[in-house]
């Protein structure tokens, strides 16, 4: 299937401080924190955290519910700020959300009244991308997804699975460098959410961009990334940050191998042990 990438790519009226961004591109990570906390009121949610988040790595994040992951996930996103410490794109300090930051929550937030296509074209209007492109690519990945012939329909005529594919075409139409996900497959059973997984990885490899999965599913983190991060309980830090060192593509069987059962246990081992202190 030929690929259709995104026009808009190189002629962005966004390549705001291009020139800058441009020349830390080639030395400084995509993305960088640096002793970075969030703070509501007086309760310390996240942090203090150091990360560098390399271009084209797949990494996934696992932590106890409410250690802050969400918040971090915002905070990447642009959508909101940190309170202290400093947060970087390719060297230069975050300045708000961008088309360059793509983000799938566990709700697949797709609109009822509006078809598949309608609802994967809605970035072209908030950026807004050009039409006609944008409306190429929309299908282009709506095929990939196998959700083609589904383009007319309304949301609520499909599955759980093919809404969230759906939610999936939608943070990839303005082709963003880096896909933040929050809990994407939480809302679907076992067997969906593993098929669902293992073939949104084996398209996020050719489409080889950069991603960050929150997920509470240890087995679904390592299966999907090439690191894998585990947090602590809020105020939530980073415990452990390893490669994920298991051959590609992986299927259901790479979750048989000695390698995958170390690092499920190393993860389990911290998140448990800190659930008991
Ligand atoms: N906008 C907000 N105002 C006040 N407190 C907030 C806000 N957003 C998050 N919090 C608090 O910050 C902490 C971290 O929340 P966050 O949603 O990031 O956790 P999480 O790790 O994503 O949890 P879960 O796994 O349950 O989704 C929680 O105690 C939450 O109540
Ligand atoms: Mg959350």
């Amino acid at each position: 299937m030929k690929h259709v990438g995104a026009a808009w790519r190189q002629s962005s009226p966004t390549a705001e401080s291009a020139s800058t961004a441009e020349q830390s591109r080639n030395d400084a990570p995509l993305i960088e924190l640096s002793n970075v906390s969030k703070y509501f009121g007086e309760l310390r949610a996240l942090g203090p955290i150091d990360l560098a988040i390399a271009d084209a790595s797949f990494v996934s994040i696992v932590g106890p519910s409410g250690c802050g992951k969400s918040t971090l996930l915002r905070l990447i996103s642009g959508l909101d700020r940190p309170s202290e410490g400093r947060l970087q794109r390719y060297g230069a300090d975050l300045d708000g959300p961008s088309r360059q930051v793509g983000i799938m929550f566990q709700d697949h937030v797709l609109l009822p009244w509006a078809s598949l296509l309608e609802n994967v074209m809605l970035p072209a209007d908030v950026f807004p991308l050009p039409r006609a492109a944008a409306l190429e690519r929309a299908r282009w990945l709506l095929e990939l997804t196998g959700l083609k012939d589904f383009a007319d329909h309304k949301p609520h005529m499909l599955s759980g699975g093919m809404k969230q594919r759906a939610a999936f075409c939608r943070a990839l139409l303005p082709d963003p460098e880096l896909l933040l996900l929050d809990e994407p497959f939480g809302a679907l059973d076992a067997l969906s959410r593993e098929e669902l997984s293992l073939e949104l990885s084996r398209l996020w490899q050719d489409l080889a961009r950069t991603a960050i999965l929150i997920t509470h599913d240890i087995e679904e983190a390592i299966l999907l990334g090439d690191r894998l991060i585990v947090m602590s309980q809020r105020p939530g830090r980073i415990l452990l940050d390893i490669g994920i060192d298991l051959p590609r593509p992986r299927d259901v069987d790479t979750a048989k191998r000695q390698r995958f059962l170390e690092i499920k246990q190393m993860a389990r081992d911290l998140l448990f042990r800190r659930k008991q202190a």
